[in-house]
Order: structure tokens, then sequence, then C-alpha cells
């Protein structure tokens, strides 16, 4: 059976799934996490939107169901003009269609139920306070080495170092493909309760709401966003345009500023925004505002190294915008794809430390091939989502404000959202990765 050495630094959400599947399929390979946050602060906050496809993979690992009672589970999303009237239901989800509903959670407790399984795998070693600098490959093995002037050795690396990944430098050709680049856009959001805004959701509309305006100047869309399991507490944000990029985001850091910038858009004295969103930012704890620029990563060609020790996933590989709402789903379909790409690999290599080997190559190349396919899709249906929480491309003139509104009202009656929303929730990664790797006759362990 093979016992390969494998390294993985960071231990978010990608490297936490990725550990867990390649522990089920390789229960003999020793597997090492490297992560810089100490272990006393894991994981970062706030809340994330998960899909049926992510969920699935969560559920394939053993932690979706202890999630459930932890986070907002629901099936339709609601979409309003800034006067509370319906554009459209979409549904995001559900049982019947997808096998799962949607859940919004706060993200520390999707990652605490993953580190809890991890803690459970006697081959799984996570190593805090470790900060990666730099990694190297050869013909016979993989080093890192981190700050401290230390090194290790393995087998395979695999890159969950997230958009900063330092490891993506190491092997990306291009050093333009190297940093991610701003999108233009900027989120701020903040939390309130159902009760001290309930009163004014006059149309009692269903939550969670993702409500469009008719200017960016005085904002262009406001989302409420249930994230515990009985409703009541809710994350709200908006997206504004911020054409130009700052070095490093200094003059957002003050919440008492992001809560200010929310207030001159959608509080304004002339604001044509509904009372349910003025009452939202006038009552919304200075505390709770949160502040996020987009960047994104452009896709390489290939997402493993010339030697094919080391590869790469989640945000360090592949790192979206928020607006679309998979970046975690994208991880977790990598990591489950990977760790059958990876057993079957090293079965297919019997006596070989490594994957350089045209067996090796063949399955490496098929997931590689087969994600940045994926990739390609969720990017383009990210950008459909974002253009349309944007004051229409640009032009946010009346005019062009009615044509959006009818536009989004079109696509839901027609149903052209609710088939986007089965090429993300369909995809299931285990059927996936079982599919190309029986093409190549190579199956897994
Ligand atoms: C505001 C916001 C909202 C989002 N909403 C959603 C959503 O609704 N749905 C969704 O699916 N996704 C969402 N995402 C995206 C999602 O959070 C990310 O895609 C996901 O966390 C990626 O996981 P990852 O493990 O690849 O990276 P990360 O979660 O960033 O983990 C990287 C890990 O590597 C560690 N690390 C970094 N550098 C080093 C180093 N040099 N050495 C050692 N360790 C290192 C970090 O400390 C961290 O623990 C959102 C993101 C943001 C910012
Ligand atoms: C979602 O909407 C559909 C139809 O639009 C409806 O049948 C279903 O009951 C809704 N689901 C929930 C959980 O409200
Ligand atoms: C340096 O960091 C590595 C990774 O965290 C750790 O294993 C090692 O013990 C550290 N060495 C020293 C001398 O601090």
């Amino acid at each position: 059976m093979a016992s390969p050495k494998i390294i993985i630094i960071g231990s978010g959400l990608s490297g936490l799934s990725l550990s867990l599947s390649l522990s089920n399929l390789l229960p003999a390979a020793s597997i090492k996490i490297y992560e810089v946050r100490p272990s006393t602060h894991p994981s970062t906050s706030g809340t994330i939107n998960l899909t049926p496809n992510g969920l699935r993979v969560l559920d394939h690992l053993g932690v979706y169901k202890s999630l459930i009672p932890q986070g907002f589970n629901f099936d339709n999303l609601t979409m309003l003009n800034h006067q509370l009237d319906v554009l459209a239901s979409i549904p995001i989800a559900g049982i019947s269609e997808f096998e799962y509903q949607s859940l919004r959670i706060e993200r520390r407790l999707v990652h605490s139920a993953l580190l809890q399984k991890v803690q459970e795998k006697s081959q799984v070693e996570i190593i805090y306070d470790s900060k990666c600098e730099s990694v190297e490959e050869s013909d016979a093995a993989v080093t890192v080495r981190f700050t401290n002037g230390t090194s290790a050795t393995g087998d395979i690396l695999i890159a969950c170092d997230g958009i900063h990944s330092v490891v993506r430098k190491s092997f990306v050709k291009d050093p333009k493909d190297f940093e991610p680049k701003y999108t233009g856009q900027i989120s701020i959001g903040g939390t309130i309760t159902k009760s001290q805004i309930q009163e004014y959701n006059v149309k009692n509309t269903p939550y969670p709401i993702m409500m469009f305006g008719p200017e960016a100047g005085t904002g262009a869309n406001f989302m409420i966003w249930p994230y515990n399991r009985a409703g009541d507490q809710f994350t709200f944000f908006t997206t504004l345009s911020k054409p130009e990029e700052e070095e490093n985001w200094n003059g957002f850091a003050d919440k008492q500023n992001l809560k200010s910038i929310m207030q001159e858009t959608f509080h304004a004295e002339d604001s044509p925004w509904n009372e349910m969103v003025k009452k939202t930012v006038e009552l919304s704890d200075v505390e709770g505002y949160r502040f996020w620029p987009f960047y994104l990563h452009s896709i390489p060609e290939k997402f493993y190294s010339e030697k094919a020790r080391m590869i790469m996933i989640g945000d360090a590989a592949h790192a979206m915008p928020p607006s679309g709402g998979q970046g975690a789903a994208m991880a977790f379909e990598d990591a489950e794809t990977l760790a059958y790409t990876l057993a079957a690999g090293f079965a297919s290599n019997p006596g070989e430390s490594g994957l350089n080997t045209p067996q090796g190559l063949e399955v490496l190349s098929k997931w590689s091939d087969h994600r940045i396919a994926r990739m390609r899709t969720i990017q383009e249906l990210n950008k459909r989502m974002s253009d349309m929480r944007k004051g229409s491309t640009g032009s946010t003139s009346g005019v062009m404000f009615t044509v959006k509104v009818w536009v989004i009202w079109l696509l839901g009656l027609l149903g052209v959202l609710g088939r986007t929303r089965r090429a993300i929730n369909n995809y299931d990664a285990r059927k996936e990765a079982m599919g190309w790797l029986a093409e190549g006759a190579i199956q897994a362990s």
C-alpha cells in the first residue's frame, strides 16, 4: 500500500477537507499540515453560504449533519427592487431538486467541525505557528522552508495557503499571475437582528433578500441574510464599485467609517431606498461592521508543478470574488477530486514516491484539466451575478435600471437562474472523479 509523505500548507477549508479525504483514501499516508496561525485562532470569522455542491463534499466527510443545526437552511432567495416589489424568487437549493438545502453559517463553525474530524485521524498532524516562506521540488522530494529558518521534506506538497499563497509564486511561471487582481468592487456589511427590522419588512418577504437599487451612487444592491438556525440573526452587505485599488485599505479599517459610508450610500436625505434598508443601517451596531475588497486570481495552465510534486487548490489556485458565493465550495470540490486522483495516482505507481511518471501525470492532468474547465464555468456564472449586482455595468441611469429589473424578472420567469443553479449544485465531486479515473482504466485503490 502506498505510504507517501504528504505536506499541506494551510489549514483553512481546503487544507482540512483535503486531509480528511486523503486519510480516508490513503490510510497509510502520513499527512502534515503547516499553518501560520496559532492553534488558539485557527480560523477567520464572517459568514459564508454553502450550496449543495459544497455540502455534498462535507456530507461525504461526515461533517454536514452536524452543521445543519448551526446555520440557516433555506431554498429560495427573494429578489426585490428598492421599493420591496418582488422581482423573482430564485430556487438556490432544495432537497427535492438538489438533495440539499443551502446553508448560511459562520465560517469558524465549518472550520471547527472539520478540525474536530481531523483531530480524530492519527495520521494527520497540524503544526501551527508555521509560516511557509518558499518551496522547492527535486526529482526525489519536495522541500518547504519556514520563516524560522528550518525546513521539512515530503513526497508531495499541496498548496492550500489561500489567496496570498506563497507556494503559488514558486511554480506559476508568469510573474504577472503571482498576485491576485483587484476587481474594482468592495463589499461592506454588518449584522442586525430580525427583531430590530422585521416591522419594516412590510410585505413579510421571506429571507434571504437581495434588493436592487436604481443608482450606483445610492447603492446598487443590498442583501439581508440570516445565518443561524432560527433565522433571527442576520448579516447584511452591499457591493459597491470602487475603481481605484488602495495599497493596504487602511481607510476602511475604521468600523465607524464603514457605517458612515453605508449611511451616506443608503440613508441620505433623498435616498430612494425603503425603510427596511434605512433602518438596518441606522440600527446596526458599529462593532459588527466588516469590509472586503474583491480580488481574483487568473487561472493558470495547470494546477501542478513541473515535476508533479507541488499541487495547488482552493483560493491559492483560483481565488474568486465572493459575489458568486462559490469560493469555499470550489475548495471542497478541489479537495475531494484531488484526493481520489492522488489515491489513483499512487496506486498506479507502485514503488514511486511521486507522480512524475506517465501514469501519474495522466491522472493528474485529467484532474487539472477538469478542474480548470469547472472553474471557467463558475467564473462565467460569477461574472453574470456580479454584473447584476453592479448598477448594470457602469451605466446606472433610470432607463438602464428599468432594463436591469426586467432582465432579472424575466430570467426568474424563464427559469434561467434555476438552470444556472443546476450547473452549480448538481456537481458531485466524488462521482466526477470516479468518472475520469475509470476512463483511463485506473481505479482508485
Ligand atoms: C467576504 C467573503 C465572503 C465569502 N463568502 C463565501 C460564500 O458565501 N460562499 C463560499 O463558498 N465562499 C465564500 N468565500 C470564499 C471562501 O471563504 C474561500 O474561497 C475559502 O475560504 C478558501 O479556502 P482556502 O482553504 O483555499 O483558503 P483560506 O480559507 O484562506 O485558508 C488558507 C489558510 O492558509 C494559511 N496560510 C496562508 N499563508 C500561509 C503560509 N505562508 N504558511 C502557512 N500557512 C499559511 C492561512 O492562515 C489559512 O488558514 C468568501 C470569501 C470572503 C472574503
Ligand atoms: C421555494 O419556492 C418554491 C416555488 O417557488 C416553493 O414551492 C417552496 O415551498 C419554497 N421553499 C421554501 C422552503 O420556502
Ligand atoms: C521552526 O518552524 C517549524 C515549523 O513550524 C517547526 O517544526 C520547528 O520546530 C521550528 N524550529 C525552531 C528552531 O523554532
